[in-house]
């Protein structure tokens, strides 16, 4: 079989991130228990983070999706602030997002060939792997895989197609990724029925019209079909619900159609270059559990206030190494509290993205209710949230619109 020979092909000696619980998510209704929620955002190189998950999870988790740097030779930034509309760049600023820079071709290869390694050990024996890539780097990184999970595991090669504006003159339009689906073992899973889309309506006028016309096979029209591997969802730019400002973010029907096709409910779904949470996000929706980990504290951010959004719960980690502990409220931001409801002054309220009440007990945040700013909003979140626990003292944590976390202490 062919292998790829490029320098840095090594699996480093794995070091293990020291993983410091930051905060937990209940979201209202949800009463906060002792035992925490299986899912986990963890904040950290996701080397160091898989390596740290490895004794609890290898072997267990059903479905990874993997959209990591293309090699693209570019540095992304998001945009942060007061919605993130490009006609109106007064509201907005930029923010670092993420780096997609390497000294060589080989460089980002060394990078991602343990990250594949470590994610084939922790998928289940009949879990699905699908690499997110684009025409950068997907030959090369087809030709790991299939020698990391043999050949005959690739599943699918499937194209995402999309539209969008292009600079480029002297070429056709590039307007596809690639998404190679592989899987560990004969028996993984494929839930066709819950990816079903319906026929082309002339497809469903000429069956009508004539039932000979498939030539004896009369398709189950109701049922719909299998889509094919090549599927066409609007890029994130368009999709105006969707948009956080974080950059190269994947729209949720693209990972809806994933998540469907390849898990079932209770099952573990992860995601270790999660950006901006869109598979945490999807995966909550649909009643998975989730480990989902990135580098950057914009995207742990980012996706935090989404999946508060999409009131999941969950807990908040990150290496010992990255973690920055809250700076207190500035005076002029104190909460009022009364009858059982706590209310921000609109100095504080104006800065926010989102803002929590809960407890704060040995360094941890535990949130039992979550304010937050519509995506792209001018109006700031709302101004008062319920505090029920009479038998703790309140905390209340702000996110800012620059990401700086905030904290107040009863
Ligand atoms: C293409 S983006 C992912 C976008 C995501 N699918 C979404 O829908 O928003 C790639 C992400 O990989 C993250 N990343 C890059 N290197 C990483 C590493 N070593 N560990 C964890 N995350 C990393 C970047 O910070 C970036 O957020």
């Amino acid at each position: 079989m062919p292998q790829l020979v490029f320098s840095g092909k090594q699996i480093p000696p794995l070091e293990p991130a020291s993983l410091r619980l930051e905060s937990v998510v209940w979201p209202p209704g949800q009463s906060p228990s002792d035992a925490l929620p299986p899912n986990r955002l963890l904040w950290g190189d996701n080397l160091a983070i898989m390596s740290a998950l490895l004794p609890q999870y290898e072997g267990k988790i059903r479905l990874i999706y993997a959209d990591p740097p293309f090699f693209t030779n570019r540095r992304y930034r998001a945009r942060v602030g007061r919605g993130e509309d490009s006609r109106k760049p007064e509201t907005w600023r930029l923010a670092e997002g993420y780096a997609d820079r390497w000294a060589s071709l080989d460089d980002y290869l060394a990078f991602l060939y343990p990250r594949l390694v470590l994610m084939h050990r922790l998928l289940a024996p009949n879990g699905t792997f699908y690499l997110h890539l684009d025409w950068h780097a997907a030959p090369y990184a087809r030709v790991l895989l299939d020698e990391i999970f043999g050949p005959k595991r690739l599943i699918n090669e499937i194209v995402w197609v999309y539209h969008g504006p292009s600079p480029i003159k002297r070429a056709f339009n590039r307007k596809h990724d690639t998404i190679l689906m592989y899987a560990k073992g004969d028996d993984y899973m494929f839930n066709v029925d819950a990816v079903r889309v319906p026929y082309n309506p002339n497809t469903v006028a000429t069956f009508r019209s004539s039932p000979k016309a498939g030539f004896g096979k009369v398709p189950d029209l109701a049922r719909g079909k299998v889509p094919e591997d090549w599927w066409y969802f609007p890029v994130v730019a368009r999709l105006h619900r969707e948009r956080t400002g974080y950059p190269t973010q994947k729209p949720e029907a693209l990972l809806e159609r994933i998540v469907l096709a390849s898990s079932q409910e209770g099952d573990w779904v992860a995601d270790f270059f999660c950006g901006a949470g869109t598979t945490a996000v999807v995966a909550n929706r649909l009643g998975r559990r989730f480990l989902c980990a990135d580098a950057t504290q914009q995207a742990i951010q980012t996706s935090r206030l989404r999946l508060m959004r999409g009131q999941a719960a969950f807990a908040v980690e990150a290496d010992q190494q990255l973690y920055r502990p809250p700076q207190p409220f500035p005076a002029e931001w104190t909460p009022a509290v009364e009858d059982g409801w706590v209310s921000l002054p609109q100095a504080a309220l104006a800065q926010a993205e989102g803002w929590e009440v809960g407890y704060w007990t040995d360094g941890v945040f535990y949130s039992t209710a979550q304010a937050v700013r519509a995506p792209r909003a001018t109006e700031p979140p709302p101004a008062r949230l319920p505090w029920k626990e009479k038998n703790r003292t309140l905390a209340v944590r702000l996110t800012a619109l620059d990401g700086a976390v905030w904290l107040w202490q009863g």
